[in-house]
């Protein structure tokens, strides 16, 4: 007997000894295609090679698939504990083969896998295959040399097997097993069909259309093969097991369980250990795919599914949250296998925890008001729907867990009367709902989000993903279709697109379909939940129904995550710096740079800031992962994450923590833990370099810090480097030694310009000392000065005067300097002996009247006024002289 883990490694190995390629599994959530909640089975993620639309490096693969049945089409939720074989999360084993074999290779290989590899003995085995494939029975009979009473041919969809409404599609073939006639039940095909006699174990798929739409369905380019085993069931026949919950890993998984609550799984208790076991895989596998409870979409199912296995925990007398306890069991069993359970261990137990502690607080109340409901009720009857409802809105049941809980009582529950306590809710909400800001478009929003619920948002994981159209909106109302050309809003059911929120800048990137593509310019959240991408179509056109293809700009959004993540490393290292003072005012984060303001009272010193980058550069070199929890709001304070003062977060936050505490008391401890909706970096590294550009202030109080990370960062040093380079070879020196040979430059020019200004002055007060005879001459017994110059600064024509005066010992100077642009400064003075029967101002007035200026100011004995019109300095000499001359 091999266990589940061997079982699994034996199918692999064994296909790819016969040329397979070991494809991972691919997530719970599936990329491409947006009609399907979880993935269901193997197919999934060939979809699109088996159209053609996609190409691989291999023609034949093998897998171990992770597949969630609960919610959606296939919905096993209800069933399991109770059954033999219902799972919410099963594993499928796999081979594909795309174009490369078909029918008969199929055959050979899975007949020789089951009687040789597991050894199962040929004689309990038997066949069905489609009523029409003669191909298929024959070689069942060649290869398998089974005879013709156990190749049953079935005329029913059951043997013809279709992913979804469309999608690839053909006959199959299934095997069974033969448990014997000690339990009840038929072959396949018989009225006793549905006993547990004969149990299917594997169903090979000859893949060879695709069904295009309800009515049209094509050729597949070439006959493919499509094989599902469930892991659990082939363990069950190889383990001597008839039940999938007695093989291996579902025994630890029972026994964690059976230890935690120290109640043995027998009687009527072993539903509820089963019930735990299973949903603890599909939850934990569901976290780890990103997939966290909430109201909506698949995180919904997946509340559904945690509070399920809750109220069996309690059945089991749990007084506390017991569930995330059996994760390491779960780990033990399966993380080898897959990895991202490892990983994501932490974010699991935690949000398990979170969650059981959250709906603790509800279960026992609303137990308590079930049980007096029904106490008046008995077997076959109905509880009425408005205290379904109640359960639902105020005591967080889930239909199904209300349902579940009734079910040992076969009372069902009334669910018309539980939609329409819905509706009326609903209604309610309507009824109150005002908008802000533009009613018309806000009210647009609401309607949209009221009928499809919020977006599921799936860029914390993918660039790029499938998603149908909810709704095009154009000049704030829903329209049926969008056209080349036309500017259009547009909603999904699900995204990669990040909408604007907590500073980080919306997602751009396209939208694609067969018919179509529209460039997206941003993508905005509206009406509490929607994605709303703004964009244009540039190609084709769009419906709503459609589904399309998201493409996120990556580099961009790669600038943006490592902008962010910088966001967060520069907050932390400036609290460490400045003070815990420092609190978060705001912050843009876009591509191109990061943006971030902080409260901090004065001026950040350039010391200080080179000490913050420094900081942030050393997390950023740890190259630590980047992880992120769902906590309760207390919790994550309680924590020490930093949360923004005033902001509104939900009941759950996603808190971002990064890199190990260096210095002070944060040595050692997780260094950056904040409330943070953003995307952010895998692990520190990504973001390359942190460059602050500088700070300034913004308001009282508040500094601006702005950085550029990665290659901006590097952009921006080569720019600095190249100008550094260039300075140095117009230096003709080293770059290493621009810095002296500029100290020495600038002292040299400023020696220089004391030089040459003291020269000027020289040359404009005539040369050598005592003055320049030609420009002094006597009027009327009055020694006058009177000079044009040029090259002088207005501001030295006062000192000029002054030298002036003295030189003349007693006189009246007049100064016009004239600038490069022609314009003329003023300046007169009269020694003090004069002043009475001059007025410097007076004087200076003549000239200036002549400069085609008017007035002037100061003393009598030192005045100054300007003009306009330099080329008159002469002219306004000789009126200053002919005043004088009275
Ligand atoms: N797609 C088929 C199934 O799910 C075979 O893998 O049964």
């Amino acid at each position: 007997m091999s266990g589940v883990n061997e079982i699994r490694s034996t199918f692999l190995d064994y296909f790819k000894k016969n040329g397979h390629e070991i494809v991972p599994s691919s997530p719970l959530v599936p990329r491409n295609d947006p009609t399907l909640m979880f993935t269901n089975a193997g197919m999934v993620q060939f979809k699109n090679v088996f159209t053609g639309l996609e190409q691989r490096p291999y023609k034949t693969a093998t897998t171990a698939q992770k597949c969630v049945r609960a919610g959606g089409k296939h919905n096993d939720l209800d069933n399991v504990g109770y059954t033999a074989r219902h799972h919410t999360f099963f594993e499928m084993l796999g081979n594909f083969s795309f174009g490369d074999y078909f029918k008969d290779r199929a055959i050979e290989l899975a007949w020789n896998l089951i009687t040789k590899e597991f050894g199962i003995d040929a004689s309990r085995l038997l066949v069905t295959v489609y009523h029409t494939d003669d191909e298929a029975f024959n070689l069942w009979k060649k290869i398998a040399g089974l005879p013709d009473q156990r190749i049953i041919r079935i005329p029913t969809s059951d043997n013809f097997w279709a992913m979804g409404d469309t999608g690839p599609c053909g006959p199959c073939s299934e095997i069974f097993y033969d448990h014997g006639d000690h339990i009840w039940g038929g072959p396949p095909g018989s009225p006793e069909e549905d006993g547990d006699r004969f149990i299917e174990i594997w169903n090979l798929v000859f893949m060879q259309y695709e069904q295009v739409t309800k009515e049209e369905r094509i050729d597949l380019p070439r006959p493919s093969i499509d094989t599902g085993m469930g892991l659990e069931r082939i363990a069950a026949l190889l383990q001597g097991q008839h039940d999938n919950y007695d093989i291996d890993l579902f025994k630890a998984l029972i026994a964690a369980s059976e230890e935690a609550t120290g109640i043995k799984a027998e009687g009527d208790r072993r539903a509820s250990h089963r019930v735990i076991a299973d949903h603890l895989r599909s939850s934990a596998f569901l976290i780890a795919d990103g997939v966290l409870p909430s109201n909506e979409g698949r995180g919904y199912v997946l509340r559904r599914i945690m509070r399920r296995a809750m109220r069996h925990a309690e059945l089991l007398g749990a007084k506390e949250p017991l569930i995330y306890k059996l994760l390491p069991s779960l780990v033990n069993q399966m993380g080898r296998a897959y990895p991202e359970l490892v990983r994501a261990e932490a974010l699991i137990s935690e949000t398990l925890k979170l969650e059981e502690t959250r709906f603790r607080k509800t279960l026992e109340r609303g137990l308590s008001l079930l049980s007096d409901a029904t106490s008046s009720l008995h077997k076959g009857d109905m509880l009425d729907g408005e205290t379904a409802f109640k359960l639902y809105d105020t005591y967080g049941f889930p239909l199904d867990l209300t349902q579940d809980a009734l079910r040992a009582r076969e009372i069902s529950v009334d669910l018309a009367g539980f939609t329409d306590a819905m509706e009326r809710q609903k209604a309610e909400a309507r009824a109150h709902w005002t908008g802000s800001g533009d009613k018309a478009t806000e009210t647009v929003w609401f309607e949209l989000k009221e009928k499809h619920g919020a977006t599921e948002f799936l860029g914390y994981d993918t660039e790029s993903a499938e998603g149908v159209v909810q709704a095009l909106v154009r000049d704030g109302a829903s329209v049926p279709e969008a056209k080349s050309g036309d500017e259009v809003q547009v909603v999904v059911n699900q995204t990669p697109f990040y909408g604007e929120s907590g500073g980080q800048m919306g997602d751009t990137g396209t939208i694609v379909a067969e018919g179509g593509k529209i460039v997206v310019s941003d993508t905005q959240k509206k009406g509490e939940g929607l994605f709303v991408h703004i964009g244009k179509v540039v190609e084709g056109a769009f419906k709503i129904g459609e589904p399309v293809t998201l493409i996120v700009d990556h580099a961009r959004r790669s600038r943006l995550r490592s902008n962010h993540s910088a966001t967060h490393l520069l907050h932390e290292a400036l609290r460490e710096v400045l003070g815990t003072h420092v609190a978060q005012k705001g912050s843009l984060v876009a591509p191109e740079r990061l943006r971030f303001d902080v409260s901090h009272p004065k001026p950040m010193t350039a010391e200080e800031l080179k000490t913050v980058e420094d900081m942030a550069n050393e997390i950023v070199l740890q190259n630590a992962p980047v992880t992120t929890r769902l906590m309760s709001v207390d919790d994550a304070i309680a924590e020490g994450a930093m949360a923004l003062f005033g902001e509104k977060y939900g009941d759950e936050v996603r808190v971002v923590s990064m890199g190990q505490g260096v210095h002070g008391p944060k040595a050692g401890k997780a260094y950056s833990i904040e409330l943070c909706g953003g995307t952010h970096v895998n692990a520190t590294g990504d973001i390359g370099l942190i460059r602050v550009l500088g700070e300034s202030a913004v308001g009282a109080g508040v500094r601006r810090i702005e950085a550029v990370t990665g290659e901006a960062a590097r952009d921006y040093l080569s720019e600095q480097d190249e100008r550094v380079k260039a300075i140095a070879a117009m230096l003709k020196v080293q770059p290493g030694e621009v810095t002296q040979r500029v100290e020495a430059l600038v002292e040299e020019r400023r020696k220089l310009e004391r030089e040459l200004s003291d020269a000027k002055r020289k040359l404009a007060m005539g040369g050598g000392a005592g003055g320049s005879a030609d420009s002094v001459r006597e009027i009327a017994g009055v020694k006058f000065m009177g000079r044009a110059i040029t090259g002088v600064d207005p501001k030295d024509l006062k000192g000029l005067a002054d030298e002036g005066k003295s030189s003349l010992g007693s006189g009246v100077v007049a100064l016009i300097g004239v600038a490069e642009d022609g314009k003329a400064s003023a300046v007169v003075a009269v020694t003090d002996d004069l002043t009475a029967r001059f007025s410097a101002v007076d004087l200076v007035r003549i000239a200036s009247s002549a400069l085609g200026g008017k007035g002037g100011g100061g003393r009598p004995d030192m005045a100054q006024a300007g003009g306009p019109d330099g080329s008159k300095a002469s002219e306004a000499l000789e009126a200053v002289a002919a005043a004088i001359s009275g």
